[in-house]
């Protein structure tokens, strides 16, 4: 299955539907908002080892776009999956894209339960990817081998939906994920002798909650009459696009901050349950 295919039906993340310069961003890109936000919470690096890539929108969104101090820095991309890995790579190099393929970029097909490297100076980064590891174990041992790896002044930065209460299972159509549980997180951290800093992920990108745009719902009832990209599309964009099925399927097209976006169906939304870790070795 192509990498595309599956972000837009089995595993659609939120940066995935914000992949494109996005009015909840300030017109940025999800990469750009995240190291932006990263940035200025007093983390830099010279080099960001990106861990689960899925399709490489963040790795492009580092190369082509403005990612403050990560714009442009060296990149390495680990993945299990041989074929996101790929699909990575394709994307970032690119040749007709503005800033021509991505020169500082490199693939390391490996588990992030263990790290092949002895020691990371720069930024770590997870975006969506803990829920993906094996329940209950896997999170806690990639903080540990984090906490191995990491030199000082290096950080890492994870983001997940979870809270703190136990894990419950979400279902994304046919793909069930588990959501995290912070508290062990944070505590497994700080066993390992990190700094830890938690807070809602909108407000490490600096999100506008109050824009209105598509929702996986909206896109999913769409796509089933018409040919769209799954993008969460500003409602005003959708509407002139659609305006007939607009109504006629009664799109919601709700507030980003809403618990009914991206996914209508779920207990919460990005403004409610999508978290960010931030680990930093001293
Ligand atoms: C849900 S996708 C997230 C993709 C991307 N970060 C995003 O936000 O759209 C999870 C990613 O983690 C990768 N992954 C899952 N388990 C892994 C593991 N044990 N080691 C390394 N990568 C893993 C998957 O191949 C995929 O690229």
């Amino acid at each position: 299955m192509s990498a595309r295919r599956r972000f837009d039906a089995i595993e659609c993340t939120v940066s995935h539907l914000l992949r494109l310069p996005h009015p909840a961003l300030q017109g940025r890109r999800y990469g750009e908002a995240l190291l932006r936000g990263i940035a200025a919470r007093g983390i830099t690096g010279s080099h960001v080892l990106e861990i689960g890539g899925g399709a490489g929108h963040v790795a492009e969104a580092a190369w082509r776009g403005e990612a403050g101090p990560f714009t442009q820095v060296r990149w390495t991309s680990l993945d299990l999956s041989p074929s996101l890995l790929a699909a990575q790579r394709r994307r970032v190099h690119e040749p007709s894209q503005p800033r021509g393929p991505h020169r500082r970029w490199s693939g390391v097909r490996a588990d992030a339960l263990d790290l092949p490297f002895r020691s990371f100076t720069g930024l770590v980064l997870a975006n969506e990817v803990i829920a993906d590891l094996p329940r209950s174990i896997g999170p806690v041992r990639l903080v540990g081998e984090l906490a191995r790896v990491l030199t000082p002044g290096s950080a890492a930065v994870l983001t997940e939906f979870g809270g703190d209460f136990e894990p419950a299972p979400l279902d994304l159509g046919g793909h069930v994920e588990w959501s995290i549980d912070f508290r062990e997180l944070r505590a497994c951290a700080a066993a390992c002798g990190l700094t830890v800093t938690e807070l809602p992920l909108h407000e490490l990108l600096g999100a506008d909650l109050s824009v209105r745009c598509a929702s996986y719902t909206d896109l999913w009832r769409l796509r089933r009459l018409t040919t769209c990209d799954v993008f969460a599309a500003p409602a005003e964009n959708v509407r002139r696009r659609f305006p007939l099925l607009s109504r006629l399927l009664a799109l919601e097209l709700p507030e980003i901050g809403s618990p009914r976006w991206p996914d209508a169906t779920a207990p919460g939304g990005f403004a409610q349950l999508f978290r960010a870790l931030i680990l930093r070795k001293t």
